[in-house]
């Protein structure tokens, strides 16, 4: 029964890929003046073209294929007609299935120039997202993933939305367990090898309370500060983890060039 997790691994990284690769392909349309529809749009038809489906659209009743999060949006910001602004904060969040598996990837974007206080925070969320991937192999715990990240956050005066998490996923799109992204050593489950989950930190400049709009979706800072957040779908090994949502150009943070 040991290795029997490697056939589903080699279907998470082929819907790993194809999330990432959207990501990877959105990044050019992604510049002032283009609306979050555009995005969308452009962000479902290639994951049809390259023969998956995304998993957003029809999901306990959402009407778009990508979540696009502007500013103060924390995570399932729905695509509009907004167009995006020279100083604009960007998460764009694709969910690919392909060969009934999924695959879960977001990053940040950085809309023109930004102030230094988004790119500082937009930093610290990628960097916190690292710290808790860095430390995956069998035999730690979750609790250990949270404490990673919640460390590095608040130690630069951030904070960490506690109202979402990130979550298992395989051949469905959210299954146990949830990864939370604040926490204390040496607590929760115990990693083992073939375990497939995200991590998905929302990062908040201000308090980590947040609302949902009567969209039933949009969720968003209450004290309206900034949000950011970056996504990978990762494996645990035998001796450590593998990251499927790893972008094949090489983009990790922003700028991406
Ligand atoms: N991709 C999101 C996640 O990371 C879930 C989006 S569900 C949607 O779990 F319906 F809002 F799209
Ligand atoms: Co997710
Ligand atoms: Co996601």
């Amino acid at each position: 029964m040991k290795n029997n997790y490697l056939e589903k691994f080699e279907k998470m990284r082929i819907a790993g890929k194809l999330a990432s690769q959207t990501l990877d392909m959105l990044t050019d349309f992604i510049k002032p003046g283009i609306s979050t529809n555009e995005i969308d749009k452009i962000g479902y038809e290639f994951i049809r073209d390259n023969g998956g489906y995304s998993a957003p659209l029809y999901y306990r009743g959402y009407k778009k294929s990508l979540c696009t999060s502007l500013n103060h949006v924390v995570c399932h910001g729905i695509p509009s007609e907004r167009t995006l602004n020279e100083g604009d904060a960007l998460n764009v969040d694709v969910t690919a299935i392909i060969n009934d598996y999924y695959g879960d990837t977001s990053r940040m974007f950085e809309i023109g120039k930004v102030s230094v206080k988004t790119k500082n925070l937009i930093n610290a969320t990628y960097e916190s997202m690292i710290k808790g991937i860095q430390i995956l192999k069998p035999g730690i715990k979750l609790g250990d993933i949270g404490y990673e990240i919640q460390s590095y956050v608040e130690e630069k005066g951030f904070s960490v939305v506690r109202d979402f998490c990130g979550h298992g996923i395989s051949n469905t799109f959210h299954e146990p367990p949830n990864i939370l992204h604040y926490g204390k050593k040496n607590t929760g489950q115990e990693l083992i090898p073939g375990m497939t989950f995200t991590i998905e930190p929302m990062i908040n400049f201000g308090k980590y309370n947040v609302k949902v709009l009567n969209d039933g979706w949009t969720a968003v800072t209450r004290d309206k500060s900034l949000s950011a957040q970056f996504e990978h779908t990762i494996g645990i090994t035998e001796n450590g983890y593998e990251i499927f949502t790893e972008s094949d150009k090489g983009y990790t943070k922003p700028p991406y060039n």
